[in-house]
């Protein structure tokens, strides 16, 4: 309501036209060994002036994570007890299973709000949240609405949770069968990224986040595609340097956009970055979380990139080229979701592209290349060659072996 609106007379009316600003910060930082003690990243985040007593944390633990490293826990104990004059355990480190199982009910949300309550865990406690995207969101979600909000570190352990999940501003879980359906925008205190946590990834989350800078770089950075196109069979071998440099480019462009893009939460009908996601987050619904999310990504990236290329947005070669750095990174460009129709006939996908329009609430946006590294919007996407692109992706790429072969021959050109 503004304070130009026409009132009837006799109508009582008094507004008071509010607004104010204030500036948001937080650190996010890069290391290895972050519960070493002589690593004074954390201790360094925590510390607060003029403290009168140690702080409470309550750590939150994503059990993937701890079953690959047996001795984290210990770590952790380790490391509270060297600081203990500054910070304290509230309780025990709380374990939660890792994956999206974690976001698909309330059940963890409630288990982490009555752990925080137990532990008596005040608006200056603090939830230290280490994990995968999705314990991410669902920790965030709870330190958000306990208190109304406590301060939140997360420690990110995946590729995908550093260069993206676990950087930004939102959280949630799902619910009614739609992704992040519960959640809220939420500032993390400080994110810090152990690239020694990489080690103990599958191969499939390591190599998901990847996908994440591909489509960043597609629509953001030439120079960075063109870093990745150069390393792919490096990222696909797991070279330190290479991931390294991949998830520290990749956050520094989500972070850019957070902070520059003026809409840092989201009140547009559009979503800037999301390349390739309207058909990658159907293809995750349909596999039933079977398919990771970088992996989806990655044929949502090159199924778009078949329609910019019909749109004249890149040309041929640059799709081809898109294409191939996909799949020698290890990256996926077709899926069997992609050809599964519902009982009427019609492809999912096509359905996806709907929940997608609901999801977006306004104007239908698509955030599309404008040649490699720019940006440009459409409102609209024509199924016909849509269901092309999932045709040619299936001729072309259908199959592992093929894959490899015609990657090769395009290398070779
Ligand atoms: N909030 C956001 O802005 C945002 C952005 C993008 C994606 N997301 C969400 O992130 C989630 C995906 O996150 P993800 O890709 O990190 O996967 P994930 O959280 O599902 O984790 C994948 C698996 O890796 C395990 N794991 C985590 N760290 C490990 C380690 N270091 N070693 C061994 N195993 C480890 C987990 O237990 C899990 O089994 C999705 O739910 C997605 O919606 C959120
Ligand atoms: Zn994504």
């Amino acid at each position: 309501m503004n304070n130009k609106i026409r009132f009837p007379e006799g109508l009582p009316r008094t507004v008071i036209p509010l607004k104010f600003a204030q500036s948001f910060h937080y650190p996010v930082c890069f290391t290895r060994d972050v519960f070493n003690t002589r690593n004074p990243i954390l201790i360094d985040t925590l510390k607060v002036k003029n403290q009168p007593r140690a702080r409470k944390i309550m750590v939150m633990i994503d059990d993937g994570l701890t079953r690959q490293n047996p001795q984290l826990l210990n770590d952790i104990s380790q490391w509270f007890e060297h600081h203990k004059e500054l910070v304290c355990l509230a309780c025990e480190p709380v374990v939660f299973p890792g994956g999206e199982q974690v976001k698909n009910s309330w059940d963890h949300v409630h288990r982490a709000t009555k752990a925080m309550n137990d532990a008596e865990l005040d608006r200056h406690g603090v939830v230290i949240a280490v994990g995968g995207g999705a314990l991410l969101d669902m920790a965030g979600f709870s330190a958000a609405i306990f208190h109304r909000g406590i301060q939140l570190v997360r420690i990110p352990t995946t590729t995908l949770a550093q260069n993206d999940a676990g950087i930004g501003v939102k959280n949630g879980i799902n619910q009614y069968g739609k992704k992040n359906c519960i959640g809220t925008f939420f500032l993390p205190a400080a994110v810090i990224n152990d690239y020694g946590f990489l080690a103990t990834l599958s191969f499939e989350h390591f190599i998901g986040g990847v996908a994440e800078a591909f489509k960043i770089a597609l629509i953001r950075d030439r120079s960075f595609f063109s870093f990745l196109e150069k390393n792919s069979v490096r990222l696909k071998q797991r070279d330190p340097a290479a991931i390294e440099e991949t998830i520290e480019r990749c956050a520094r462009l989500h972070l850019d956009h957070i902070a520059h893009s003026g809409d840092a939460f989201e009140t547009g009908s559009s979503r800037p970055l999301d390349y390739g996601h309207w058909s990658a987050h159907k293809i995750e619904m349909l596999s039933g979380f079977s398919m990771g999310h970088g992996q989806a990504v990655s044929v949502g990236i090159a199924l778009d990139s078949y329609t910019a290329w019909q749109l004249s947005l890149i040309s041929r070669a640059e799709l081809d080229r898109i294409i191939a750095a996909l799949i020698n990174c290890g990256l996926p460009v077709w899926s069997q979701y992609l050809a599964i129709t519902d009982t009427s006939g019609r492809l999912e996908i096509e359905n996806g592209l709907e929940e997608f329009r609901q999801h977006l609430g306004g104007r239908l946006t698509f955030t599309m290349p404008d040649g490699i590294g720019q940006t440009c919007e459409r409102h609209e996407m024509d199924f016909d060659i849509v269901r092309q692109g999932i045709a040619f992706l299936k001729n072309t790429w259908g199959d592992a072996g093929r894959n490899s072969r015609i990657t090769e021959t395009i290398r070779q050109r």
